[in-house]
């Protein structure tokens, strides 16, 4: 019946919600807590991750609008310390749904949130590429431009799979399992996309640009730690 519910609205099965729960929107098993609860805690790591966004930002910004360069860090800090945490925290509220409702609007935010830093990311990779053609310099000679690289292109991937897995684009007949399949790969993607993102900002605060930008050592590794701990304590701590 459950399973019936999904295939009429075309999204895939709550394991913790029952067929009642579905057009009642009342929980079969032991409640979890409801997402309204957490607000306070939300609000605050929002306030910390805007904060942290303006004062990167404030360091990355160049003297003028036409460099094109500047705009590779302030994209991909927007995209990893506004959004990814973001992208987690709504992964992870996906258990609290109590009706397929909550779970609609939950999985189209996070949908939403997910595009955003994609695109927010896919700005930034031109820039660099634009800027790294116009200094006429090798691409994809460092630590960090390798391991960025793989970031954008997982992240490409991820999406690509939320998207599939979500509309159920895949005939299930022909390969039974697939769904459970994606689902595993989605949830461990997520989680390699947070550490890669982290090792990838990590690197980009020890470039050469992020050294003249951020002079002291320990700003650069405060940097790089809040931008780790905001996307962990939107998914953990929640
Ligand atoms: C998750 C965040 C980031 C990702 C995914 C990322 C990705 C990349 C990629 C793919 C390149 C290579 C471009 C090429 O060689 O053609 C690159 C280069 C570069 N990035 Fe980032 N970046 C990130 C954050 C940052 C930050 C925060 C800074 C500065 C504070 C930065 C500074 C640089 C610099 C200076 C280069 C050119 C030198 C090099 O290739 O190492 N990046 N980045
Ligand atoms: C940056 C991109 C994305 C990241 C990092 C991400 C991350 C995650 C993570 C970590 C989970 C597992 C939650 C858990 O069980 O703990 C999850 C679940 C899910 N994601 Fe995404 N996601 C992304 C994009 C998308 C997109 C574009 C969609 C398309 C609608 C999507 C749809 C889903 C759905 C439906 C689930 C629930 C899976 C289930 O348990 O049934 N995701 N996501």
């Amino acid at each position: 019946m459950a399973e019936s519910i999904s295939a009429a609205i075309n999204v895939a099965p709550i394991p913790h919600i029952s067929p009642d729960a579905a057009t009642s929107g009342v929980a079969s098993k032991k409640p979890t807590p409801r997402i309204a609860d957490f607000t306070k805690v939300t609000q605050v790591r929002r306030i910390v991750a805007a904060a942290v966004v303006l004062l990167m930002s404030y360091h990355f910004v160049g003297s003028s609008w036409r460099d094109v360069f500047q705009y590779h860090p302030l994209m991909m800090t927007v995209a990893c310390v506004g959004f990814l945490p973001e992208i987690m925290h709504l992964s992870n509220n996906f258990r609290r749904c109590r009706s397929m409702v909550e779970r609609q609007q939950t999985v189209g935010l996070h949908l939403q949130t997910a595009i955003a830093m994609k695109v927010l990311s896919l700005i930034g990779f031109v820039a660099i590429e634009i800027s790294k053609i116009q200094r006429k310099k090798k691409h994809f000679t460092t630590w960090h431009g390798l391991i960025g690289l793989i970031c954008i292109i997982v992240l490409a991937l991820q999406v690509v799979i939320g998207i599939v897995y979500h509309y159920r684009l895949f005939p299930t007949k022909r390969f039974p399992g697939i769904f459970s399949l994606l689902r595993k790969v989605h949830q461990w993607l997520g989680i390699t996309l947070v550490a890669l993102a982290a090792v990838s900002m990590y690197l980009g605060l020890q470039t050469h640009f992020a050294e003249k930008a951020v002079v002291e050592p320990w700003a650069r590794m405060f940097f790089a730690l809040a931008t780790t701990a905001v996307v962990i304590f939107a998914y953990v701590r929640e």
